[in-house]
């Protein structure tokens, strides 16, 4: 899907907005405050259902108002250009979302409909936080590329919510009989991953050795369990650490997705910048695997503080490799872009809660 037009009404800072992206590069410049993260928020929260600021609705509703409002005209990226409508509104307590004056009432409908990948301000996060943040990456990918992920991800909850329930109750009388299905769904899951997972780093690699970023990177999956034994062997060999703790040690749960530089981890060794680029290749890279295996699928990127951290030289690669990709990208920064590629950008300035065209060079 391509943004043709983004309206937005009582989010934030904006009581009223309008804005017409290019199918390319669009960058909205401005001062801190002048609402340049919250035109990206308007259109995650038209691909999530929510913010990635807060879960909670009341905080991006304009003071003073009782509900935001977000509208999307977006074409296919199909031959056909096909238009389509896509708009939500989000009061504290009612979220109402229709797609061609249809209904949606799950967010991973909305997700389907428009993937965007999402960098933040901070994306280091990735690297330095929970294997949590990683296994979402991760799964985010599988969500758009594999028909059954969704599927199987729920399957797999399902089990292992049963499962620690009965862990909780200290109950060892049924807890083997969930066993083998735990066992099943987590082994689905694990190739999927695993499968996804080589083919992410891989591009990766590419990615950043095309960089010249002067280093390589190499990374592990860690699918939650030994691989080369049978899972159910090992929930066994767990029970009574499961039963004593509550809750099932083991399993794609538990997965993690490291990285590392030289032999050390790479958020202890690589610079803030460094590591900067590094996550922005791997969304890359994401982005790519997503339209080698749906064509039909055309990711958007939202990418924050294009300048923060980052110096001009690393600034221009990502721009390039967004170029080359002709893949629409929504970024900000507090300052102009590298002149070398102004030309190509759809610029934007970002001031007293107004988005002026003008500025396009
Ligand atoms: N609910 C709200 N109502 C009115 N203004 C808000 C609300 N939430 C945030 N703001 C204001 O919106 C402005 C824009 O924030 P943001 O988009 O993060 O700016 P930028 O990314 O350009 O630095 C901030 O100045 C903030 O104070
Ligand atoms: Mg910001």
């Amino acid at each position: 899907m391509r943004i043709l037009q983004i309206t937005i009404d009582n989010l934030r800072v904006f009581p009223h907005l309008e804005v017409r992206p290019d199918a390319g590069i669009n960058y909205f410049c401005g001062g801190n405050g002048a609402g340049k993260t919250t035109i990206l928020e308007a259109i995650y929260l038209s691909s999530r259902g929510r913010s990635f600021r807060h879960p909670l609705a009341g905080p991006m509703i304009r003071h003073g108002t009782v509900d935001a409002m977000v509208g999307l005209k977006l074409s296919d990226s199909g031959d056909d250009n096909r238009e389509h409508r896509l708009g939500l509104k989000r009061s504290k307590s009612v979220f109402e979302c229709r797609f061609d004056g249809r209904d949606i009432t799950k967010r991973s409908e909305l997700a389907a409909l428009l993937p965007t990948q999402w960098i933040s301000s901070q994306p280091q996060t990735l690297l330095e936080g929970g294997p949590g943040y990683r296994r979402q990456f991760v799964d985010m990918g599988l969500f758009h590329v594999e028909q059954d992920f969704l599927k199987s991800y729920a399957e797999l909850r399902r089990i292992l919510r049963q499962r620690n329930a009965l862990l909780k109750q200290r109950s060892s009388s049924s807890l083997e009989s969930w066993d083998s299905p735990f066992a099943l769904a987590a082994q689905n899951i694990h190739a999927m991953r695993q499968n996804y997972i080589a083919d992410l780093l891989l591009r990766l690699s590419q990615i950043v050795s095309e960089w010249d970023m002067g280093f390589a990177v190499s990374s592990r999956y860690l699918p939650g369990w030994d691989p080369l034994r049978p899972l159910s062997e090992q929930l066994r060999e767990k029970r009574d650490t499961d039963l004593r703790m509550g809750f099932t040690h083991i399993g794609p749960q538990r997965s993690d997705l490291r990285f590392s530089v030289d032999g050390a981890d790479a958020d202890k060794l690589l610079s803030r910048g460094q590591q900067k680029m590094l996550v922005i290749a791997l969304n890359i890279a994401q982005v790519d695997a997503i339209r080698m295996r749906r064509p039909d699928l055309d990711p958007v990127i939202l990418l924050d503080d294009l300048n923060a951290e980052l110096d001009t030289s690393n600034q221009g690669k990502v721009l390039a490799a967004f170029r080359e990709r002709r893949v629409q990208a929504f970024v900000t920064g507090i300052s102009d872009p590298p002149p070398e590629h102004r030309e190509a950008i759809a610029m934007f300035h970002v001031e007293h809660a107004a988005v002026d065209p003008g500025h396009e060079t």
